[in-house]
């Protein structure tokens, strides 16, 4: 009676160590795929960044509504030889102190070509948004200091399709002070790049 259970329990073990042989190897191979994959491809990150911008109008109106006119350029770069790089949810938040005033994205997913780049040019006049007392004084002390600041703040999902290995994701994350001269809008140019 027992020999056939023994033989069942044997079959069964002997099920797993081929399973979990089979799960080792996998892991070793996609471990060398990883290590090849690096060497080969020698990969630099996707790279997402603000190369201009301009502030065209900002100030506030008669019923104390913040107005913005504002131009901003961010370039999504790959400086990847062997590989396009695919972006999806492209997606960054402007914020003047605190309050979200407008959204950059893109309608669809993108791709950018081997060692290239794309840039995305956002214009934006912003309906009036209203502002608090306290708000409001800091435009003044911004109008008056000459220099206007913004938050931008979010991301960009990034991709290489690695030939018939799959893909490797990034996430390009941006979180930098937007810095204008209030006289002329002129953008006081600092580094603001996703680039670690
Ligand atoms: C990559 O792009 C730069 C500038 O556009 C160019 O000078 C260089 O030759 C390119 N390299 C390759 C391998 O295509
Ligand atoms: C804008 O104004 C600042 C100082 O207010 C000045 O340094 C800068 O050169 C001006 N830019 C242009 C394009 O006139």
């Amino acid at each position: 009676m027992a020999q056939p259970i023994m033989r069942r329990t044997h079959f069964v073990w002997r099920c797993v160590a081929i399973l979990c042989s089979l799960l080792s190897i996998a892991v070793i191979i996609a471990g060398i795929v990883v290590v090849v994959v690096c060497h080969v491809i020698h990969p630099r990150v996707p790279v997402i960044s603000v190369v201009d911008a301009h502030l065209l109008h900002f100030n506030y109106d008669g019923a104390g509504g913040l107005v913005t006119q504002i131009n901003i350029v961010v370039r999504s770069q790959n400086d990847n030889m062997k590989a396009h790089a695919g972006f999806s949810n492209f997606n960054l938040e402007l914020f003047f102190d605190g309050i979200r005033i407008a959204v950059l994205s893109t309608a669809a997913p993108y791709e950018v070509k081997k060692n290239s780049s794309v840039d995305f040019n956002y214009d934006y006049t912003l309906d009036p948004i209203p502002l608090s007392p306290q708000q409001m004084e800091y435009v003044d002390a911004y109008l008056k200091e000459d220099e206007v600041r913004f938050d931008l703040k979010g991301g960009v999902r990034a991709r290489w399709r690695v030939g018939v290995f799959g893909s490797v994701r990034f996430l390009c994350n941006l979180n930098c002070r937007l810095r204008f001269h209030a006289a002329n809008g002129t953008y006081i140019s600092r580094r603001c790049s996703s680039k670690a």
